[in-house]
């Protein structure tokens, strides 16, 4: 049977495809739905033209209108730091009594010295500055080579041990064993007086003798430690190095010279003096 060209009940047209008796209609589309199609193809070839759109082998077409996400972020992070300029300058140019005694350069400093400290200081010094075997803690009133705000700036922009600065700080320690300056059993001695310091092994006349010609001039008769040379307290039971006498025999058998790299190439100034400020600030800074 012929299906008819029209819907007798709809008057709609039909697609002349009947199954079972069932008539498939022809429903034109809505015309406000098809007019908002053509316009977001029409919206669309636009954007393409005008913005990055296309890949191509390694880029993308431009779009005429020059826009780029990278472009942008530049911008922003330009508009950032511009805004932040003035008071970076200021703090570049303080000394850290003004920075300390100024709410506004302090709380910028302190903010500012906190990220940064985050990102390059905290996968040796620890989150919190609280340091690991080896690596100070920053936390404590134990300073190597002094917590005065001056000392501390001069130990982070010139390092410690670090040859491709000039000024860094420096000292060796000798390798007592290594080097055969002391034999096993004087080591051991010597260990034993070390330890003793902070009351912690037996002192011996010998001990105390080969102490006081090898290890005073760096490390302070009783043990009081000598900063200009980065020769820690020895009276203090505070240990970089570990505090059980296998680590003391270790550290004058080989010494150890822990190494800092300097920031003065890879900080600005007045980068350095809030990480500085920070540092001091978290710690019992002198
Ligand atoms: C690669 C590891 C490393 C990084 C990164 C590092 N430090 Fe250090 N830092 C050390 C070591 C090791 C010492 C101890 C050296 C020594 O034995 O005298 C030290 C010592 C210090 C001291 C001296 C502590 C004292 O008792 O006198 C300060 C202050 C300090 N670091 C601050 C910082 C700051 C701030 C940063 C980030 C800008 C930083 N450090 C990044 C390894 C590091
Ligand atoms: C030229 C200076 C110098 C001399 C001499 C010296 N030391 Fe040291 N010593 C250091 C320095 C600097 C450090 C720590 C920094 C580093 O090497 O990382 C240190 C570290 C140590 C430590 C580790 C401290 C800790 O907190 O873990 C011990 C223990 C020690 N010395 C004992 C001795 C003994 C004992 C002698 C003598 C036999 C001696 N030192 C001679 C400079 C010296």
């Amino acid at each position: 049977m012929a299906v008819p060209e029209r819907d007798e009940l709809t008057g709609t047209e039909t697609t002349q495809h009947e199954w079972d008796g069932i008539t498939e209609l022809d429903t034109p589309l809505p015309r406000w739905w098809l007019w908002t199609f053509y316009i977001t193809i029409i919206w669309g070839i636009g954007y393409t033209i005008a913005y990055p759109a296309w890949p191509l082998v390694t880029s993308a077409t431009e779009g005429v209108l020059g826009y780029s996400s990278r472009m942008q972020l530049a911008e922003t992070i330009e508009a950032h730091e511009a805004s932040r300029q003035e008071i970076t300058q200021r703090v570049g140019k303080a000394d850290f009594s003004e920075i300390e005694a100024d709410t506004e350069l302090d709380d910028f400093a302190q903010a500012g010295g906190a990220a940064i400290f985050r990102t390059y200081c905290s996968q040796c010094h620890g989150a919190g500055g609280a340091g690991a075997p080896g690596y100070p803690n920053l936390r404590d009133d134990d300073w190597l080579w002094g917590g005065a705000h001056e000392d501390i700036y001069l130990t982070i922009r010139n390092g410690i041990r670090w040859a491709e600065n000039e000024e860094t700080r420096d000292s060796a320690m000798p390798a007592f064993g290594a080097d055969e300056i002391l034999d096993d059993a004087q080591i051991a001695a010597v260990a034993d007086h070390a330890l003793s310091l902070s009351g912690a092994g037996e002192a011996s006349a010998e001990g105390a003798e080969i102490y006081a010609e090898n290890c005073a001039a760096c490390h302070g008769d009783n043990g009081e430690g000598v900063r200009e040379l980065g020769g820690p307290k020895l009276s203090d039971g505070i240990w970089l190095y570990g505090g059980e006498r296998e680590d003391v025999i270790r550290t004058i058998t080989y010494s150890r010279a822990g190494a800092m790299p300097s920031w003065d190439t890879r900080l600005t100034e007045a980068e350095i003096k809030q990480v500085t400020h920070y540092v001091h600030s978290r710690a019992a800074g002198e």
